[in-house]
């Protein structure tokens, strides 16, 4: 059976004959050379988050403040990344989480598309974005068999938001991941000051563009006036939810329900109480609030709340020792999120699927060298606080 660390081998095997790898290993490299690839405007909205951006650095650095205690001799010859996860088995503990903004991180804009292809050919679940540039029917078909979940920013209209999620239920997506933190968007000084807002110049809305009870607000179809429909949008984007509304959304679908920026646990507790079906702690990379704790220093408390209730973690995984602390810290999966839309802008699907790869490498490699032939045994292994 391969293993994920066998990128490795092949690597440096590759490197005997004069080939380099096609893209960088390590985030460092990768976000320098997506730098270079990306016009400015987009590489702001991408890299930027909300404030001084002290939350989103934060984010990455306290993984530093937590390690891994190697174990020895055990037998790591065979590892299995594999988890269940809502009745599904998945190849490896990771998912690519949502970005609105994935359509335009390819020069064809066709960048949501790219992702699922990565998805497809990696076995790592694709979250698409209610922001993109592709209808998500399209979406879930460019993730062949890989299970693939819907994310939803829902609308005020709640017939708008029903259309959606009955599209997302009939093109196959697993899961509905409701985002809690964005009604309205975080004050994000890059694009600020460039005065740019992707979503008023018409990009990233086809969702909304294709979606039959959208059209059926416009005097005009989206095509004959895109100003118009774009104004519609603005009227419309952003349901301030309550937990008054988790039963509307109970009623209106069979698909489990899983609860994005979940980071207090009397909030995932009260969750668990109301019937989702999964926690999902994230601040949104940063991007919403500039609140100053890391996620990662949230997320134990989350898991102790819910009671073995899944968690899925993201913000701040920059690599594959990250995903082994998030798990270790009771993550059941854990989300990509500026990697992989920088493997997208540098080579398209295979560049994201390169990232991916990447990142379940050095998974894999540090739970051989560290003892863990499991997922079980990394949870059980712990997260140390090292400060
Ligand atoms: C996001 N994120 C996001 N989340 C969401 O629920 N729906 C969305 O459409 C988006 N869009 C989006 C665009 C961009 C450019 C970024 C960087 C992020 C948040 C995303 O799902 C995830 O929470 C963060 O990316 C995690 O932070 P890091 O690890 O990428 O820094």
């Amino acid at each position: 059976m391969g293993h994920y660390g066998d990128l490795q081998t092949q690597i440096y095997r590759d490197g005997l004959h004069g080939v380099l790898p096609d893209y960088p290993v390590d985030f460092a490299t990768l976000e320098e050379r997506a730098q270079n690839a990306l016009s400015p405007s987009l590489l702001n909205y991408v890299q930027g988050g909300c404030g001084d951006e002290h939350t989103q650095r934060a984010n990455v650095s306290a993984f530093h403040h937590w390690g891994m205690v190697p174990r020895m001799l055990v037998d790591c010859t065979t590892r299995d990344l594999s988890i269940e996860f809502l009745g599904l088995t998945l190849p490896s503990p990771i998912f690519m989480a949502p970005i609105g903004v994935n359509g335009e991180m390819t020069q064809d804009r066709r960048g949501d598309i790219a992702a699922a292809e990565a998805s497809a050919t990696t076995g790592v679940p694709f979250c698409a974005s209610t922001l993109s540039n592709s209808p998500l029917e399209e979406v879930a078909q460019a993730a062949g068999p890989t299970p693939a979940f819907f994310q939803l920013y829902t609308p005020k209209n709640l017939e708008l938001a029903e259309s959606l999620i009955r599209r997302a239920e009939a093109a196959g997506y697993r899961a509905l991941v409701i985002t809690l933190d964005t009604w309205v968007t975080g004050w994000r000084p890059r694009d600020l000051n460039a005065a740019n807002f992707p979503q008023l110049r018409g990009k990233v809305l086809e969702n909304y563009f294709s979606d039959p009870v959208f059209r059926s607000l416009l005097a005009r179809p989206p095509e004959d006036d895109i100003a118009a429909a774009v104004e519609a949008w603005t009227t419309i984007f952003g349901k301030v939810l309550t937990w008054n509304d988790i039963a509307w959304f109970k009623s209106v679908t069979r698909l489990p329900i899983i609860l994005k920026g979940i980071c207090h646990p009397d909030d995932a507790r009260r969750a668990v109480d109301h019937g989702v079906d999964a926690i999902y702690c994230s601040n949104h990379g940063g991007r919403q609030a500039n609140g100053g704790i890391a996620a990662i220093d949230m997320l134990p408390d989350v898991v102790k709340a819910v009671g073995g209730v899944p968690v899925l973690f993201d913000s701040g995984i920059r690599s594959g020792s990250d995903v082994i602390k998030a798990l270790a810290l009771g993550a059941t999966a854990v989300g990509i999120g500026r990697p992989y839309a920088y493997g997208l802008a540098l080579g398209g699907a295979k560049g994201a699927a390169h990232v991916l790869r990447s990142i379940l490498a050095e998974a894999d490699l540090l739970m051989a060298v560290n003892g863990y032939p499991t997922i079980d045994a990394v949870a059980e292994a712990s997260a140390r606080e090292t400060m």
